[in-house]
């Protein structure tokens, strides 16, 4: 089933279409049906993320308002057009279409076109569930987050404001990314998400441009997670060094967001990276990442959850120990387990159809496997993250 934010999307999906052909009315129509959307989410949440779907949806029915005024404008103006000659007619729908060329125009600089690729303005499906483990970081999310957002009444009485900035940090593989997109779908918000490599590979040119439209569209929503993976890629350390690209979108990237925390929606800003050392340092100050969580490997309770979600309802062997693979394991990123896994799982269907036998996944397919793939992360880079944390966030 569609939720209410899926379904106020697609009707402000729609009414962006109508404009775009310049059909007003049916626009209208859309916005007004958006409205009603908002005013319904706005019944069933409650203090300042009610607020924010109110005035959300309040600004709905005035465009409403606004098309249906264009739309008879438009109206009377083909009707002089039929009465008149033809030569004058062809003329003005000339004008016509160079006029809806420049609107085009216009709606792209405004960043309402062509951006379909990199904004995902829905909610993801992962959630807390699927996350193996990892309690601490669960339980500070929960408490910086997703219960400001989904209690704003009781967050307001102890005067904890919705939202905000949070930096996912830690090494490669370990669920950054996951807990990122978990987070929206907890909290039922649509999710803007950019990857610093995307951006800057394929906008390479105009990313700041990039970036900048999208903090807007995400601030144009009366609540949003706005997710930016691989921070590092993005917000380069600005440095004597760095490339004028460099400089300037980190710079875009600290005019746009200044000042979130006071504006009416809420919304909240994610960051993910495996390189925080690479990051600006003006992107770590008060009303930007405030907040710093550090996502490290999995611990024994972790591995175990991501073994019993991988092998579960599997054909094992006999004497397969599952606690043996949990020790074994240690020092492996979740990443690197699955791919133990999926290797185990390859090496036991080899088997299968070399011997002509039903499938099963031995203790030998584990350990082969791990001799195969080593753990992606080091002591050194663990000590490399430990000495970050403790002298810029400690
Ligand atoms: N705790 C976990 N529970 C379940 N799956 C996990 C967990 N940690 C990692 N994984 C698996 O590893 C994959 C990679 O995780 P993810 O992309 O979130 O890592 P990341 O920390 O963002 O890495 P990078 O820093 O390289 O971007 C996930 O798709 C998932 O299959
Ligand atoms: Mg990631």
């Amino acid at each position: 089933m569609k939720s209410l934010i899926e379904i106020k999307a697609g009707h402000e999906n729609a009414c962006a279409e109508f404009v775009k052909t310049r059909d007003f009315g049916r626009a209208a129509e859309e916005a007004a049906r958006a409205a009603s959307v908002g005013f319904a989410l706005a019944e069933r949440t409650a203090g300042a993320v009610a607020d924010a779907h109110t005035r959300d949806a309040e600004g709905w029915l005035e465009l409403a308002e606004e098309l249906k005024g264009r739309q008879s404008a438009v109206g009377s103006r083909q009707s002089a057009m039929g009465s008149g000659q033809s030569a004058v007619g062809s003329k003005q729908s000339a004008m016509g279409s160079r006029q809806s060329a420049s609107d085009r125009r216009q709606a792209e600089e405004e960043g309402t076109a062509g951006d379909e690729e990199w904004l995902v303005a829905e909610t993801p499906e992962v959630s807390f569930d699927d996350i193996a483990g990892m309690d601490e970081a669960k339980e500070a999310l929960f408490d910086m987050i997703v219960h400001p957002m989904r209690e704003p009444e009781k967050a307001r009485m102890l005067k904890l404001k919705p939202g905000g900035g949070v930096l996912l940090y830690g090494p490669p593989g370990t669920g950054k990314t996951m807990f990122g997109k978990a987070i929206a779908h907890e909290i039922d918000a649509p999710f803007f998400y950019a990857s610093g490599a995307q951006l800057r590979s394929k906008w390479h040119g105009e990313s700041e441009q990039r970036l900048s439209r999208l903090i807007q569209a995400a601030r144009s929503r009366p609540v949003a997670v706005l997710f930016l993976d691989e921070v590092d890629g993005l917000l380069p350390r600005r440095t004597g060094g760095s490339s004028v690209v460099d400089n300037r979108i980190v710079t875009q990237f600290l005019a746009d967001i200044g000042g979130f925390r006071d504006s009416d929606n809420i919304l909240l800003l994610l960051g993910a990276t495996n390189k925080p050392w690479e990051i600006d340092e003006a992107v770590f100050r008060t009303g930007r990442f405030d907040e710093k969580i550090y996502i490290g490997l999995p611990d024994a309770a972790a591995r175990s959850g991501l073994l019993e979600m991988h092998l579960a309802g599997l054909p094992l062997g006999e004497g397969f120990e599952m606690e043996t693979w949990v020790a074994r394991l240690d020092g492996y990123t979740g990443s690197d387990i699955v791919g133990v896994i999926h290797d185990a799982k390859r090496a036991a269907l080899r088997r299968s159809v070399q011997t002509d036998g039903d499938p099963q996944i031995e203790m030998a397919d584990l350990e082969q496997a791990l001799k195969t793939i080593p753990a992606s992360v080091t002591d050194r880079m663990l000590a490399q993250y430990e000495r970050f944390r403790q002298q810029r966030f400690g």
